[in-house]
């Protein structure tokens, strides 16, 4: 299993719809089971999935207490890919991590999870702090999406840094170029800079994603936005090996 963090400390860079759509490209392109876990109260990732969250169980009792995290998961409209949604509880979910002192209760159960999964990707919501620093230390690596701006290139830092700070044996980090137009001055630098970083257009297609409830390469399989989609996949998975080879 390798577990794939999609985090930023900045706000609306595009995490949420890259974890759902490369989510779905492992489950339906590469044939992996694979689990979206959505870190996120505003439960965004159910809501481009269509999957509402249960609401007889709380995700914030459960991660915090030791329960089962399998009570929470929800199936998705496609095969092999399913759902650990989030609530409104996972609000408080940060603070009772830092009071219980479990330093690695998100490890722990993503190690449960493994069980059945080949693939955990974690939708993190834009927040430095302990449920964060606890998702960096659960996955093999980080993917930051960065529209091109100096206030992103800040935010990479940032979590360059936070990563670091876990010492050696840290996930790799992977840099991806979002909401990128090749027509604007600044973007077009941001590119030449970093010609290895894969990218992602801004694209009306990757909008859409929202109001179709479905990932770009289930409405949209021969636009521009899905060919990017699918390459940063490629991507992940190069580096993943590369990263098993190194073990
Ligand atoms: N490549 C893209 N092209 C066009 N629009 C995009 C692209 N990527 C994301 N968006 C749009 O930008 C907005 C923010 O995206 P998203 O919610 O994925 O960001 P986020 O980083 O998860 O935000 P938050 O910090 O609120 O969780 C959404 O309206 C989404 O449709
Ligand atoms: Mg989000």
């Amino acid at each position: 299993m390798a577990g794939i963090a999609i985090y930023s400390v900045k706000g609306g860079v595009g995490k949420t719809t890259l974890a759902v759509n490369l989510a779905w490209i492992s489950a339906t392109i590469s044939r992996r089971k694979t689990l979206l876990w959505d870190l996120d109260a505003s439960n965004g990732s159910g809501f481009l999935l269509g999957v509402d969250a249960r609401k007889k169980h709380s995700a914030q009792s459960i991660f915090a207490g030791g329960g089962d995290p399998e009570k929470l998961i929800r199936k998705t409209a496609y095969p092999g890919l399913d759902l650990l949604p989030a609530d409104e509880s996972i609000r408080a979910l940060d603070r009772q991590l830092g009071e219980l002192g479990k330093k690695k209760r998100i490890a722990k159960l993503t190690a449960g999870l493994s069980r059945h999964y080949e693939r955990i990707i974690f939708d993190c919501p834009s927040v430095l702090n302990e449920l964060s620093a606890q998702v960096m230390r659960a996955a093999d690596l980080v993917i930051v999406p960065l529209p091109p701006s100096p206030l992103s290139a800040r935010a990479f830092e940032v979590v360059v840094e936070e990563v670091r700070g876990h010492g050696k044996g840290h996930p790799p980090i992977l840099p991806v170029l979002s909401m990128l137009d090749l027509r604007r001055g600044l973007h077009k630098a941001a590119r030449e800079a970093n010609p290895a970083w894969p990218a992602i257009p801004l694209a009306s297609a990757v909008e859409l994603c929202a109001v179709e409830q479905r990932p770009v390469g289930a409405f949209a399989p021969r636009s521009s936005a899905a060919r990017a989609m699918a390459g940063l996949w490629a991507a992940i998975e190069k580096k993943l090996a590369s990263r098993a080879e190194d073990k």
